[in-house]
């Protein structure tokens, strides 16, 4: 697919068949992650973990069950919208992965000698990992809802089920799976940026 073709498609997809992936698939897409640019050059502070284990997702899925339900934060955002009885209620059997074939986790080693710069390489990666799904014709989303709930919630914090080496984080994933219908370019006002000049 044309890079911009790419760019015009992508968007979050949060809703998936239960068609799972192929070790193709996955490969193919941690081939773009790995293709990413990180911070001066230091690969080996990252760690990708592949979880197609749905128990596990449900159980890291436990802290943001509870912060959409429970926490004044989301309630403060709920009381704002009309709905929010029903977003309550759909809170018990909220899944921040949507059922998704696979969550790619991208960790980091804790480092504070270039302070946040984990951050920037672990979107770096999981962006190329997001725009090589839409090039293979399958659904991603963003996932920083779920681990930033773990952190949070300390006593729901299941990282342990990542089987991370010793001093990783996990910071950001990717929810990938098939979709029902195919990625269709969408009218963006590429202009929603502001832009000064200097
Ligand atoms: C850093 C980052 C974190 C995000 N975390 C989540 C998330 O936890 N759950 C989710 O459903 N979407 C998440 N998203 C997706 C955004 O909500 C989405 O990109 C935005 O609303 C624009 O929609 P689009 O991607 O379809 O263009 C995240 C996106 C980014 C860049």
């Amino acid at each position: 697919m044309e890079f911009f073709e790419v760019m015009h498609k992508r968007t979050s997809s949060r809703k998936f068949t239960d068609e799972r992936l192929t070790e193709e698939e996955i490969s193919k897409i941690l081939e773009a992650g790995a293709l990413a640019p990180v911070g001066s050059n230091r690969y080996p502070n990252l760690h990708i973990t592949v979880v197609t284990d749905k128990a596990v997702l449900k159980t890291i899925a436990e802290a943001s069950q509870i912060r959409r339900s429970n926490s004044e934060e989301m309630a403060a955002i709920i009381n704002n919208v009309s709905n929010a009885a029903e977003i309550l209620e759909q809170s018990k059997t909220y899944d921040p992965f949507y059922n998704a074939a696979a969550v790619i986790f991208v960790s980091h080693r804790k480092q504070d000698l270039e302070p946040n710069i984990q951050w920037c390489n672990a979107t770096s990666v999981i962006l190329a990992m997001h725009l090589a799904t839409v090039d293979m014709g399958l659904g991603s989303c963003y996932m920083w809802f779920a681990l930033d709930s773990m952190r949070r919630i300390p006593e729901l914090d299941h990282t342990d089920l990542l089987n991370l080496p010793e001093d990783f984080e996990p910071l950001l994933g990717l929810a990938v799976g098939h979709i029902e219908e195919p990625l269709s370019e969408r009218d963006i006002d590429t202009g929603r940026i502001a832009r000064n000049d200097i």
